[in-house]
């Protein structure tokens, strides 16, 4: 196993496949080994290679220079780890027919002038896993058919400006895992025709505003894994064409609102890990064609409502790992096409019922490690697609009734890590998930209280063992949550009452304020006094009073309740 054992020396360095096959096998010289099986070669081979048909492999460590007695016919010609350090003046030049040369992870460090000269159909140069340092101006010069120019892990650390000149047919040029700090302004200047420029795992920190100007043929510009902080206005304006922008985990903290104002066909958009705090509401507004977002871990708080109005087509949207606290009203309202969001790992207390309004296609939604206290019971109303949902680790005690009614798909309900209050406000959700969730999805999933519960697991509790203590006579004002909420007189045992609705349950928009009834009867009443985190109602004063609009599935009720403080009797 040459290759393998070979590649063991060079821990530090990444291969690419140089051939399709090194994905199957776990040596690429498996890989060729069984081509060349196949091959049966006949023809005479330099030593330490392998022919076969048009292509040749020199994989031999031992070989200390380019063979000189290539077959003249050769298209191809591969070489791995080998020793020798020079490609000479016009080393290929008896194969005049070649139109790949590779050299993956080999030791050459000089190319003398003309290195690559007499190949006037080459197309395909790979230079993988060397240590240049850096290439003269006029090295590539003659290469005016080359379609692939390869320069991944070379330790390149600059370009001369002039570099690619003559490659009036380059359309895919690779400079991944370099150490190039900048660019020379006109460097990519001759690339008309460029369709993939890969600038990945770089030290990039400042490009030059006109860098990319002449690249108006191209798709993919991949400027992951660099130092970026920003991008100057206009870096981007002549890339109409550009369908994928991959600029993640940089250190962008700010874009200008015109930054991408001119990719008319950008599909995909990756941002993720950068230190973007602020986004002008405009950004993305002229990205019609926009399937893919992920703006995920940056330091966002807020998102400006008609951020995505424009982006019609947007498929998939990541925003987890911010620091936002809630979505305004209307933020996804133009999203009908949206398949998937993430929201999770934020610091959303509150959500408002509107905010999935027309996520008709929406099929997984999360919402996990935010700070969500209560729930709307609309919230979820118009997902009638949705079918993975994850409320894990939030601040959740309890869910409004009905509140996954038209959710006809979703069978993926995760609800571990919340605070679950196992009251008869949670029958609903109980007698949902024996019906429908995939239990394995719950296994972590545990009462907070009341206390004689706390630890039970939600989902195999019995509906009658969901009560709510009330006050015989009267109303009682029983503070949901709180821990000392011991029986007081009898217990509200008509639970299963609920499922014919004979009894509805009424509450606030945060779940402050709950009002239970049955028939014509209200029973039960409580107001969570003191304000909780998140809810905008503020604790109520001595001597005051205040007005609820409760909902429930039956329909709306007001409540007003008022609070005098007497003086204690003796
Ligand atoms: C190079 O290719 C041409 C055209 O395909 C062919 O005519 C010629 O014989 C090839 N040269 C050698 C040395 O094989
Ligand atoms: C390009 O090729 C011509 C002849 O084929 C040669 O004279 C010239 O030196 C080459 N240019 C470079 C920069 O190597
Ligand atoms: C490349 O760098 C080395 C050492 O820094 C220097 O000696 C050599 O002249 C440089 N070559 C080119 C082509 O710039
Ligand atoms: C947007 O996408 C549509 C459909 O894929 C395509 O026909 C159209 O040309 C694209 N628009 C631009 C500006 O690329
Ligand atoms: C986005 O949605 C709003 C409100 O639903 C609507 O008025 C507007 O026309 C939509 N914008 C586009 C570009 O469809
Ligand atoms: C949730 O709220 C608590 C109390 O305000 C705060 O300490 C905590 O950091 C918040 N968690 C998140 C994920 O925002
Ligand atoms: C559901 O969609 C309908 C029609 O678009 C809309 O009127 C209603 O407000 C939506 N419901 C919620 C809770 O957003
Ligand atoms: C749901 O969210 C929790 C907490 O963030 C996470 O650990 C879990 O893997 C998620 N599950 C699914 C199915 O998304
Ligand atoms: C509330 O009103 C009562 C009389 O109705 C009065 O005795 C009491 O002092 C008031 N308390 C406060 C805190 O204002």
């Amino acid at each position: 196993m040459k290759y393998s054992s070979a590649s063991e020396k060079k821990p530090g360095l990444l291969a690419p496949a140089v051939q399709p096959c090194t994905k199957m096998f776990p040596g690429a010289w498996l890989c060729w080994a069984s081509l060349l099986l196949l091959a049966r070669p006949i023809q005479p081979c330099p030593m330490g290679c392998d022919c076969f048909d048009r292509k040749v492999f020199c994989s031999d460590q031992q070989l200390a220079t380019i063979p000189l007695d290539i077959p003249s016919h050769v298209t191809d010609i591969v070489f791995v780890e080998t020793a020798f350090t020079t490609v000479g003046t016009r080393a290929f030049s008896s194969n005049s027919n070649l139109t790949k040369v590779v050299f993956l992870n080999t030791l050459v460090r000089h190319l003398e002038p003309d290195a690559f000269g007499g190949l006037p159909r080459l197309e395909d140069l790979d230079l993988t896993g060397s240590s240049f340092f850096n290439l003269s101006a006029d090295i590539f010069s003659n290469l005016s058919s080359l379609g692939k120019l390869t320069l991944d892990f070379d330790r390149l650390m600059a370009l001369p400006e002039d570099l690619f000149r003559h490659m009036d047919n380059l359309e895919s040029l690779q400079l991944q895992g370099n150490q190039l700090q900048t660019l020379p302004g006109r460097l990519f200047q001759p690339l008309r025709y460029l369709r993939t420029l890969n600038l990945e795992q770089n030290l990039l920190n400042k490009l030059p505003k006109g860098l990319f100007q002449s690249l108006t043929s191209l798709q993919i510009l991949r400027l992951s894994n660099n130092m970026l902080t920003s991008l100057p206005e206009g870096l981007l304006a002549n890339l109409g064409s550009l369908q994928e922008l991959f600029l993640d985990s940089n250190a962008i903290e700010e874009l200008s609102p015109q930054v991408f104002s001119q990719l008319l066909s950008l599909e995909k958009l990756w941002l993720q890990r950068n230190s973007i705090s602020h986004l002008p509401n405009s950004v993305f507004s002229s990205l019609c064609n926009l399937t893919f977002l992920n703006l995920q871990d940056n330091v966002l708080r807020t998102l400006p409502a008609d951020l995505f109005t424009h982006n019609l087509g947007l498929f998939h949207l990541s925003l987890s790992y911010n620091q936002l606290e809630t979505i305004t009203e209307g933020t996804f309202a133009n999203l009908s096409q949206l398949v998937f969001l993430t929201l999770s790992h934020n610091a959303i207390t509150h959500l408002p019922m509107n905010a999935f309004r027309d996520l008709k296609q929406l099929v997984k939604l999360f919402l996990n490690s935010n700070n969500l206290t209560a729930l709307h019971s609309a919230l979820f109303q118009n997902l009638s697609r949705l079918e993975l949902l994850n409320l894990s680790k939030n601040q959740l005690t309890m869910l409004p009734e009905g509140i996954f009614d038209t959710n006809y798909n979703l069978f993926n309900l995760v609800l571990s890590g919340n605070p679950w209050q196992c009251d008869c406000h949670l029958a609903y959700l109980t007698s949902w998930l024996r019906l429908y969730n995939d239990r394995i999805l719950n296994t972590h999933t545990y009462c907070a209280g009341p206390a004689y519960l706390e630890g039970q697991l939600v989902f195999i509790l019995k509906q009658e063992q969901l009560v709510c203590p009330i006050s015989p006579g009267h109303l009682g004002f029983l503070a949901l949550g709180m821990d000392d909420r011991e029986p007081v007189g009898s217990w509200d045992l008509s639970v299963e009452g609920r499922a014919i609705r004979s009894q509805c349950t009424y509450s606030n928009r945060e779940g402050t304020v709950v009002l239970a009834c049955k028939e014509a009867q209200c029973h039960w009443l409580s107001i969570w006094l003191s304000s909780r985190q998140g809810s905008d109602s503020p604790a109520m004063a001595y001597n005051s009073s205040q007005e609820w609009e409760l909902r429930s599935s039956c329909g709306s009720v007001r409540v007003i309740v008022s609070i005098e403080a007497l003086a204690a009797k003796p």
